[in-house]
């Protein structure tokens, strides 16, 4: 037995035919391109891009956007042959497993759940505060004991009941609300754009880098791991402001990969996901660095607020009622986001279980939904109780961290897998491989470098969890490993 063991594409292609654990195919490329905005634009450029602006960029923070879009579509590319080439359920987890080995691709897998898990209840939070917002608006107040912040956030506890619920009744009935939502939030978002180029006012955009600040007053845990390996004062804004600023608002396009999630239940996969991951971060990148322009336009960088950015500009400029139709845009897009969000992470844990690296049983999919039930409602409640019982805060540095190891791993394993199989058809493949991939994996390695010693110190203790439930659990009951499941035989097919 080793933790290097492999499982071939055929493989896992073969297991996702088998009739238990068979999920319907009938998305298009349309629909992961709804679904890709759906869970990509939300608290990062509702929220994050504010906070950004202010305290690490002022204007160039425009710039940061594109640093961490082009980090991201590196990622993108190298997601998108890993997808076209393996169309089966688990994303990054699938493909590092035909080239990495069983040991890397838990580890991705177990990257990829802190990213969704944890991503899903950040935001849900983030929506709690953003409905009390528009309820104030509206005159009405939530019970102090029951808010957002208060150490139980029922808002947020609901909303992920209710989404759960709307999940564990089909991918695609999901996917129709989601649509509904995803214009609304486009809208939203093209509103801010254009409502707000009036109001722009030159001046605020000079010095468009505002020169670097004293050193900042943080703990060692707070610092910027590379900082404090290299005995470096932490400063803010100038050039270093910027890429501290692209570190952060990678956030907002957190989610692209999770269109690679569905690859099993997409018609034609070879050619729609490809569209499907690409086209939303186009969409969003051009979305993104406009809402940044205008913004930074609007309000003096060192007056935005930190949260709820986008509507306090419109206030200040003595629009309050442009700010109100704005935090409504900002309760419907970020739903959309928890739910994708809970959709990638049953994916994930659902191929997990597919191959018993986590119990079989879990995975089995309901015959009257297509979906795999039990695992959706079990991390509807993970998700809800964490939201509605942690205080969060900066947790959002996990999610990047967890999202930039995975990405950091995909790229290796591009050139990895055209070594070991030149042999498979490949209808997208990467350009300048394994040049382009290896840039890939050492601009998100930068990225990680560039988060705070505190976010390196929880991840590795995940990381250590996932080491001992690994070699405790599914290093001996993996389906590679060829020890029956209870009352089967190890057949790698189905009768
Ligand atoms: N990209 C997602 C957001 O901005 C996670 O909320």
């Amino acid at each position: 037995m080793s933790v290097l063991r492999t499982k071939t594409i055929e493989q896992s292609i073969r297991e996702g035919d088998e009739p238990e654990y068979q999920l319907k195919k009938r998305l298009t490329a349309l629909d992961l391109t709804v679904f890709g905005v759906g869970v990509v634009i939300g608290a990062g450029i509702f929220t994050v891009a504010g906070r950004a602006a202010n305290q690490l960029a002022g204007p160039s923070v425009v710039i940061s956007f594109i640093i961490a879009a082009v980090v991201c579509g590196l990622a993108a590319l190298c997601y998108a042959e890993f997808a076209s080439t393996v169309p089966v359920s688990g994303s990054a987890y699938t493909f590092s497993y035909a080239s990495l080995g069983e040991l890397v691709a838990w580890i991705i897998g177990w990257d990829l759940l802190l990213e969704m898990l944890l991503g899903a209840s950040v935001v849900a939070q983030g929506w709690s505060a953003y409905f009390q917002i528009f309820l104030g608006n509206l005159g009405i107040e939530i019970p102090s004991g029951i808010a957002p912040g208060s150490g139980f956030d029922l808002p947020a506890l609901l909303l992920v009941l209710v989404l759960t619920a709307l999940v564990s009744m089909g991918i695609k009935e999901s996917m129709r609300v989601n649509l509904a939502l995803v214009a609304l939030k486009v809208f939203i978002v093209l509103f801010v754009i254009f409502a707000g180029i009036g109001y722009i006012n030159g001046s605020n955009y000079s010095p468009f880098v505002p020169p670097s600040g004293p050193p900042v007053d943080v703990t060692p845990a707070e610092m910027p791991l590379l900082q404090a390996l290299f005995g470096l004062e932490q400063t803010t804004f100038g050039v270093m402001g910027i890429f501290a600023a692209a570190s952060l608002v990678f956030f907002a396009y957190i989610g692209f990969d999770v269109v690679a999630t569905t690859a099993e239940e997409v018609k034609n996969p070879q050619r729609d996901l490809p569209i499907g991951i690409i086209a939303t971060l186009v969409i969003c990148t051009i979305l993104y660095a406009a809402t940044a322009i205008v913004l930074t336009g609007m309000v003096p960088y060192d007056q935005i607020e930190p949260s709820g950015a986008l509507a306090a500009a419109f206030d200040s400029v003595g629009k309050s009622g442009y700010a109100t139709l704005i935090s409504a845009g900002a309760v419907a897009g970020l739903t959309t986001v928890v739910m994708t969000l809970m959709i990638g992470a049953s994916r994930v844990i659902f191929a997990m279980s597919r191959d018993w690296l986590l119990p079989s049983g879990l995975g089995k999919v309901n015959p009257r939904t297509g979906t795999p039930l039990r695992i959706t409602i079990g991390i509807g409640v993970l998700v809800a109780l964490t939201a509605a019982f942690t205080p969060i805060g900066k947790l959002e540095y996990m999610v990047n961290i967890g999202t930039l190891a995975a990405f950091t791993l995909v790229a290796i394993a591009v050139p990895v897998l055209r070594r070991r199989r030149p042999d498979i058809e490949r209808p997208f493949k990467v350009p300048f491989s394994p040049v382009l991939p290896i840039v890939s994996a050492l601009a998100s390695f930068y990225l990680m470098l560039t988060l705070p010693v505190e976010t390196w110190i929880r991840f590795l203790i995940w990381m250590a969890i996932g080491f001992v439930l690994y070699f405790a659990y599914g290093y001996r009951r993996s389906r590679l490993a060829g020890q029956p499941r209870e009352g089967e035989l190890p057949s790698m097919t189905s009768t």
